[in-house]
């Protein structure tokens, strides 16, 4: 195989076979071409506007145990908070007055927050004026339902890994097909989509990172996620090895190249694992950040994994941050809501 082939058909066709999404993932002399064949379809296809969505860290409370992630129920070392409807949307209103079109309610999967619950609040969100997206993890298909009319417009939910003896590791109790279902369930109820996965879990394989890549093609994803593991030590796999960034820039690479309208994040992990992680990201496929606008204890306490970047600055500080880092390279923000582009229309 020639990486060099490879690209060019990926950069014109947006396909590649598992074996050739392998090989690109392990050559270690495709990765600059590999980064600017990347920074090229996303130019053509999203152009250089870059969207910002406010991030709201609203619940840390969780049922579940992935063996990865600090808000795992078992862990005992961490603060547990819940936000009330007053404090989520004034931070969702500070942010629109920062000029914020999206607003993005990430929590745990806190039993709390019931659809009853969420209703009002998405609805309050709405008269705002901005975009809605949700990621609260697994739900009935009827709750999903409700809440896209309560107004969601978009839900998150990586699949994390498509490999099934590794999801079985990483997720006691949890179940594969029932994330698989409730993807599903996302796309035809008309929610923009997102998915993504984490890269260097121990026992990883480029061979299952291949196949994750292609499993975004067949959903047809509309955003995106990729992100490096980070051990956290409040957790099982405290003891793995510290992830390299460059594993992850290039799952995130190669999904621009098959998927090429997609929006993916410049993640918060990739600027954990490096400064100017996000700006690298953004020149290798990316065309979107998430800036963290929660505030106070909560934005300690959301705490996934160590080390998380910009944890201790005030987020209004991010924004203008941001913005000269973003000039620096050429890029805007975009003033728009940054739906997910479809080829015709
Ligand atoms: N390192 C990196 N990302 C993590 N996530 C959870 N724990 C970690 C970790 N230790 C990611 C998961 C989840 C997202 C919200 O955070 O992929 O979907
Ligand atoms: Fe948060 Fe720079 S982006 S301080």
């Amino acid at each position: 195989m020639n990486a060099e082939n490879l690209l060019q058909k990926a950069q014109t066709a947006h396909r590649l076979n598992e074996a050739e999404l392998e090989f690109l993932l392990t050559e270690p002399a495709a990765e600059e071409a590999l980064f600017q064949a990347a920074d090229e379809v996303r130019r053509k296809y999203v152009g250089d506007e870059v969207h910002l969505r406010a991030l709201i860290e609203f619940t840390n409370i969780c049922r579940n145990q992935c063996l990865y992630c600090g808000l795992q129920a078992q862990n005992r070392a961490l603060t547990r908070y819940r936000l009330d409807e007053k404090q989520i949307l004034s931070w969702a209103e500070k942010a629109v007055q920062n000029g914020y079109k999206t607003v993005v309610l990430q929590g745990g999967e806190d039993a709390f927050f019931t659809v009853s619950r969420l209703t009002p609040l998405l609805q309050a969100l709405k008269r705002l004026g901005v975009a809605v997206t949700l990621s609260i993890g697994e739900r009935p298909r009827e709750e999903y339902f409700a809440l896209k009319e309560a107004g969601a417009d978009r839900f998150l939910l990586r699949i994390e890994t498509t490999d099934r003896a590794l999801y079985g590791r990483y997720h006691p109790g949890m179940d594969f097909d029932n994330r698989l279902r409730c993807l599903r369930d996302l796309k035809e109820l008309g929610y923009e989509t997102g998915t993504g996965v984490l890269v260097g879990l121990p026992g990883q394989t480029a061979r299952s990172l291949a196949k994750d890549i292609l499993f975004f093609q067949a959903l047809d994803a509309d955003m995106v996620g990729i992100g490096p593991f980070i051990p956290n030590p409040d957790t099982p796999l405290k003891d793995a090895p510290k992830p390299a960034l460059t594993p992850a820039l290039k799952v995130m690479a190669l999904t621009r190249l098959l998927l090429p309208q997609a929006n993916i994040p410049a993640t918060t992990a990739m600027e954990t694992l490096e400064p100017r992680g996000r700006m690298k990201a953004l020149q290798s496929g990316a065309n979107v950040i998430m800036p963290n606008v929660t505030e106070g204890e909560a934005r300690l306490n959301y705490a996934l994994y160590p080390g998380k970047a910009c944890a201790a600055e005030d987020p209004s500080k991010c924004r203008g941050c941001l913005e000269k880092q973003l000039q620096a390279i050429g890029r805007t923000i975009s003033q728009g809501y940054g739906w997910r582009v479809k080829r015709n229309g």
